[in-house]
């Protein structure tokens, strides 16, 4: 495929960037020289990019498409494609493909380790030490369970499956909520995302966004899930409202988060930081080593697929 023009939109993976720039014609976006606007590094280009190759942060928005009248395929180096238009894409016969399985493994164990942080707030245990405030043994205050808790889950798909699969072996009953319903014998269905939180005590979200989920943890919601209640966002930041969560949680009628994804990152609220019942990490659901490894294999593969007219690997559109 050394003739198939690349775009990367912004550097996710070394290994990635490496066998593009090996295998095609790779631009690099963030390259674009220093003061010339993207539309001009666009328009220099825009005859010879036939792949764009994003992530769940940079997507390919109509803008872009619309800027790249050779644009065949959109490889998003992620499962969630809610970056990209589909619509647009769908319009102009542009091919899109995505990253999922590879990483559905290590999203479900962060959501489960997250779980297992803000209940035995392994965060605070650690800096505690670290600080040198450990005097006597038994002085750490105490924490709670996490086995046997009720764990909903917003969406039963791969990753809800794989986090429904990891919370059975700690003996938590699983509760969940899905737009469209299968029966699951082991786990009990709740036809409304409010129903869900007020019969769980962690709630963890693992659908895909769309207009339909945006927001799917609302204040009505975080209040059914309630004071001692824990809410773990491994999805997409816009599924919880931010403000509503901020104001939960200082307000003591939401009981701790444990939060990889954010309304406008890498941007985090300033107040949840300051919060004692609140563990966050830079969206790293799928940061291993492994998983990345994979993912890049596959949108190598997809774009090779693509070339040689061959069925896409991972197709959406
Ligand atoms: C994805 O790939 O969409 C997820 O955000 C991984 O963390």
């Amino acid at each position: 495929m050394e003739s198939l023009g690349v775009l990367l939109l912004h550097p996710m993976n070394a290994y990635l960037e490496q066998e593009l720039d090996r295998r095609c014609r790779l631009h690099r976006f963030w390259e674009a020289p220093p003061g010339a606007p993207r539309d001009e590094f666009l328009r220099a280009h825009a005859g010879s990019i036939r792949a764009v190759v994003g992530n769940a942060s940079y997507g390919a928005d109509a803008a872009l498409i619309d800027a790249l009248p050779a644009l065949e395929i959109v490889a998003s180096f992620s499962v969630g494609i809610d970056r990209v238009d589909l619509a647009k894409c769908r319009e102009r016969g542009i091919r899109v493909t995505n990253t999922p399985d590879v990483l559905t493994d290590d999203v479900a164990d962060l959501a489960v380790g997250l779980a297992i942080a803000v209940l035995r707030r392994i965060p605070q245990a650690d800096r505690y030490v670290r600080a040198g405030q450990w005097k006597a043994k038994g002085d750490y205050a105490l924490t709670t369970r996490f086995s046997g808790k009720r764990v909903g889950i917003i969406g039963l798909g791969r990753i809800g499956l794989a986090i429904a699969r990891r919370v059975e072996a700690f003996d938590c009953p699983v509760n969940y909520y899905q737009r469209t319903k299968q029966a699951y014998p082991n786990y009990s269905y709740y036809p409304s995302v409010v129903e869900l939180a007020a019969s769980s005590d962690v709630l963890v979200v693992a659908c895909p966004l769309n207009a339909a989920t945006r927001h799917i943890v609302n204040r009505e919601v975080m209040d059914a899930l309630g004071p001692k209640g824990v809410l773990i966002n491994i999805g997409r930041g816009p599924h919880v409202d931010e403000a509503e969560l901020v104001a939960a949680l200082a307000e003591g009628r939401l009981g701790g988060a444990g939060l990889d994804v954010f309304e406008d990152e890498p941007h985090v609220p300033e107040a949840l930081l300051g919060m004692d019942n609140v563990v966050v990490v830079p969206h790293v659901g799928s940061g291993t080593y492994e998983t990345r490894k994979a993912m890049a294999d596959l949108v190598l593969g997809n774009l090779e697929a693509h070339v040689l007219n061959k069925p896409l690997l991972t197709p959406v559109v």
